[in-house]
């Protein structure tokens, strides 16, 4: 991880702070169904605020093709926004860049916020175009990302316009990086990883860095199945890549020969329809019927991972283990996760989820609140996971 400026290091006094957010929440009839991520904004701005700063938000919402398109407009963030931060009023301007964006920015006194129209309204933002970030660049003093879900997009808001302000991360931006770090960089032994989701084809950069990082590797999902596929388990008719069983193969190998611990799953919940509440058994995955898929690790798989779990020290957790949407295959998934957050609260884990089914999973089991630290990220968590430099990230490293 490279060294970055914080809020600390920035004069911000009086000072018009361009600070890139990512408020790319889910919406639902204009309404935000999930305020996770304006939530754990805030702060930053409060900060901002405190320190006699101008605030001037930036965001991209959904993909917009580099046009206006009211479908994709903030404004519907405003109000959230205010709410988020105690109230307070949010100016908001038509245009990010420009003379709509000049007129509500000049009016903003110390103190004040304002929240700028989508960012991806210009095809220059997704192209990382100099002359927008310079455009971008000229309605602020200084630069602040909080965006480190969108850090994995080398985007004229999240890249180019760090090298033409002085720059820092701020407050969620640092708290996603020094909670990655210290899960993946600097993490007390042994550690762990959960991978869960549908497919090893998707994850196969992630498992490959995994298994250079992490003691234990857990995996769990449909992509479990296909592991156990080219283990020569007969799968019956689970969720599964045929076509992916060398690369399985050599993922299986290249444990084996880095000396790392591979759990998969030893029994599984199947059932002949995937749907809410169908019949279901619990099988060794040596018995997986021919006519039904595996939905769910099983009871003896929960156990033997809750065992490994109480003997690490760090975990970092990507994907579900079943399912989880439809019960009752969330079961494994609820159960580990609860398992965690003990031991995460007893002290004796340091525990870092991400990825957005895995945060929908955590908070299905009552547990989101009860990590060390959840990311707000999915696309750029996983690529973190993969060891990818993100160039969101790498934009701030201290010149
Ligand atoms: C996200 O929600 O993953 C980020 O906001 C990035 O959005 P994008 O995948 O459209 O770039
Ligand atoms: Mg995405």
């Amino acid at each position: 991880m490279p060294q970055f400026n914080t809020l600390d290091d920035l004069d911000l006094k009086g000072k018009r702070v361009l600070l890139r957010a990512d408020l790319n929440v889910p919406m639902q009839d204009g309404r935000v169904t999930d305020a996770t991520r304006i939530e754990r904004l805030a702060p930053t701005i409060e900060a901002l605020i405190a320190r006699g700063a101008k605030v001037v938000v930036l965001s991209h919402f959904g993909r917009p093709k580099g046009k206006p398109d009211p479908a994709f407009s903030l404004r519907p963030l405003v109000q959230p926004l205010s709410q988020a931060i105690g109230g307070r009023p949010v100016a908001f301007a038509d245009d990010c860049v420009g003379p709509a964006a000049q007129r509500v920015v000049d009016a903003l006194k110390p103190g004040d916020v304002a929240l700028l129209e989508n960012l991806r309204f210009h095809a220059e933002e997704e192209k990382n175009d100099p002359g927008f970030a310079k455009q971008l660049a000229a309605l602020g003093d200084v630069y602040v990302n909080d965006a480190f879900s969108a850090a994995h997009r080398a985007h004229a808001s999240t890249e180019a316009i760090a090298h033409l302000l002085p720059s820092a991360a701020g407050k969620l931006m640092q708290a996603e990086l020094e909670a990655l770090s210290a899960a993946l960089e600097t993490p007390q032994r042994p550690v762990a990883a959960i991978v869960g989701g549908a497919k090893v084809s998707t994850k196969l950069d992630l498992l490959n860095f995994m298994l250079e990082k992490v003691d234990v590797l857990v995996i769990g999902g449909a992509m479990a199945n296909t592991l156990l596929f080219a283990q020569g388990v007969d799968v019956g008719k689970s969720l599964c890549e045929r076509d992916m069983a060398d690369t399985a193969r050599a993922i299986l190998d290249k444990a084996r020969q880095g000396g790392r611990t591979l759990m998969l799953p030893v029994d599984v919940v199947v059932a002949r329809e995937f749907k809410a509440n169908a019949p279901t058994e619990t099988v060794g995955v040596d018995r997986i019927p021919a006519d039904a898929m595996a939905l769910d690790v099983g009871p003896q798989t929960v156990a033997a991972i809750e065992q490994r779990l109480a003997e690490c020290r760090t975990l970092v957790w990507n994907g579900p283990l079943g399912a989880f949407e439809t019960p009752p295959f969330d079961r494994g998934t609820t159960e580990v996760a609860r398992r965690v957050a003990d031991l995460t609260a007893s002290g004796k884990l340091l525990s870092v989820a991400g990825g957005g089914d895995t945060v929908s999973a955590l908070s299905h089991a009552g547990v989101a609140e009860k990590m060390t630290y959840v990311s707000t990220a999915g696309g750029a968590f996983l690529e973190w996971l993969e060891g990818r430099e993100l160039p969101g990230v790498a934009a701030l490293a201290r010149k």
